[in-house]
């Protein structure tokens, strides 16, 4: 079960996703089998995610867990420490990273995060770029950049500002309207340059804009971050302090009602921030964002990072006791770098559902002198990037 870690040349899996061996698996059927509707539920989550839906189950119930941790124990010791250290935790298993940076540093510009769609053989980046300067300026000189490249990885060709100043933090989901016509919905803070009051979405029919703007109805939402469910429906994570789950009765804009509030003071103490949210290929809902606490700041790879939650169904969160990334970059010419801090984290899934890759704001200069999340802000050390980083499928 613990194989996936050996490797140096890592790659990002949540453990859920693992598939467990035939003797847990039987071992763990038969000591479930206590009653007959648990029998009939364990059948159930056997044929779709045993071990998401078990680790789950776990955190509901302390009959099912001293069950569990018995069979587990008898199966293997060591696998009962593992699993209950970490149990449905994103383990930070990423493959080399082809670029140093995919915008940002060849633009000779400052860049923080974003994301892609693809569409028409291209992929189309929306990404926060500063119109000068660093990333001290973000409030008032962040701009929304579309760029384009042939290949995932890039490299990206700048084409435009997308949104003029202040605008920060986009992201871009593909879909089609209700005449099935493609339509591009452009998430991001501040107004993008609308006059609309409140918060504001834009949304265009082609990646290369014009983009409209809409308001966006939400009672409160930092750094919104859409999903838009296979269903339909669209969620927004927000960072309320805490995390938080909205669900739109309507289109992209709203209205925005608050479904899930995720539990407070999670295991890893420090400041969570800026939930992504998505559904795995299993049915599993995740929330992973930059987390960080100002304790260990010698080696910002071994200071508090990431965080994330897991749910089965959008409503119930818990949360992972381990970080599902860290800030050690290994490039594909073999070379490691730590960053000061990785950010807005955003995966993106393949055509089969599977994460394929994760785009950070990356902040480059770990030894700026300054705690490790403080980097990005630090005067002559804030020059920061947009990095992709490959995951294994
Ligand atoms: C990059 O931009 C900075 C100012 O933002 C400027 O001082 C520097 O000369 C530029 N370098 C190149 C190679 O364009
Ligand atoms: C949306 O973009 C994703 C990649 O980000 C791609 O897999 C998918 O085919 C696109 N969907 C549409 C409807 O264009
Ligand atoms: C950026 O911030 C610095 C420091 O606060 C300030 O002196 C400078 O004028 C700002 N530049 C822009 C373009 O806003
Ligand atoms: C889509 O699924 C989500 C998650 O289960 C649910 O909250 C939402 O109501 C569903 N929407 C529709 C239109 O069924
Ligand atoms: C979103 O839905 C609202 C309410 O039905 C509607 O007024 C608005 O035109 C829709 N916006 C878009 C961009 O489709
Ligand atoms: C970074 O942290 C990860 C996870 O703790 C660890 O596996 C890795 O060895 C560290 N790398 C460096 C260069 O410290
Ligand atoms: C940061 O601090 C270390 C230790 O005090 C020092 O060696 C280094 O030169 C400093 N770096 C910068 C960029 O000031």
């Amino acid at each position: 079960m613990t194989t996936h870690q050996t490797s140096t040349q890592v790659r990002e899996r949540t453990i859920c996703s693992q598939p467990l061996s035939l003797s847990l698996s039987v071992s763990l059927s038969v000591s479930l089998c206590v009653s007959l509707s648990l029998c009939l539920s364990v059948s159930v989550t056997l044929s779709r995610c045993l071990f998401s839906s078990l680790c789950l189950t776990l955190s509901n119930s302390h009959s099912l867990t001293l069950t569990l941790s018995l069979s587990l124990f008898l199966t293997n010791p060591n696998t009962l420490t593992k699993l209950f250290r970490s149990i449905c935790a994103a383990i930070s298993v990423f493959a080399p990273s082809p670029n140093q940076a995919i915008y940002g540093r060849p633009q000779n510009k400052t860049s923080w995060g974003g994301n892609m769609v693809h569409y028409q053989g291209q992929w189309h980046l929306l990404v926060t770029e500063m119109r000068s300067g660093g990333l001290i300026n973000w409030t008032t000189d962040s701009q929304v950049v579309h760029a384009v490249a042939d290949t995932i990885e890039g490299p990206y060709t700048r084409e435009a500002v997308a949104l003029p100043v202040p605008a920060h933090n986009p992201m871009v989901i593909n879909t089609t309207d209700a005449t099935g016509q493609p339509l591009f919905v452009l998430f991001h803070i501040f107004s993008g340059g609308s006059a609309l009051p409140g918060a504001v979405v834009h949304y265009s029919a082609s990646p290369t804009g014009p983009w409209q703007a809409a308001e966006l109805d939400v009672p409160s939402c930092n750094n919104p971050a859409p999903m838009l469910h296979a269903n339909g429906t669209w969620f927004l994570a927000c960072n309320e302090g805490t995390w938080e789950l909205y669900r739109s009765q309507g289109n992209f804009t709203g209205p925005y009602t608050k479904v899930a509030a995720l539990p407070k003071n999670p295991p890893l103490t420090g400041v969570w921030e800026d939930p992504f949210v998505w559904i795995d290929a299993r049915g599993n809902w995740h929330m992973i964002g930059h987390a960080y606490n100002e304790v260990l700041m010698e080696n910002c790879n071994k200071s508090l990072a990431s965080g994330h939650y897991f749910s089965p169904d959008g409503l119930v969160w818990h949360a992972a006791t381990a970080e599902p990334y860290h800030t050690a970059v290994t490039f594909t010419d073999g070379t490691t770098h730590t960053f000061a801090s990785l950010e807005r984290p955003k995966i993106i899934v393949n055509g089969q559902g599977q994460e394929a890759y994760i785009v950070f704001g990356a902040s480059p200069d770990e030894h700026c002198n300054n705690t490790c999340t403080r980097c990005k802000t630090t005067p002559g050390y804030d020059h920061t990037y947009t990095l992709i980083r490959p995951l294994v499928i």
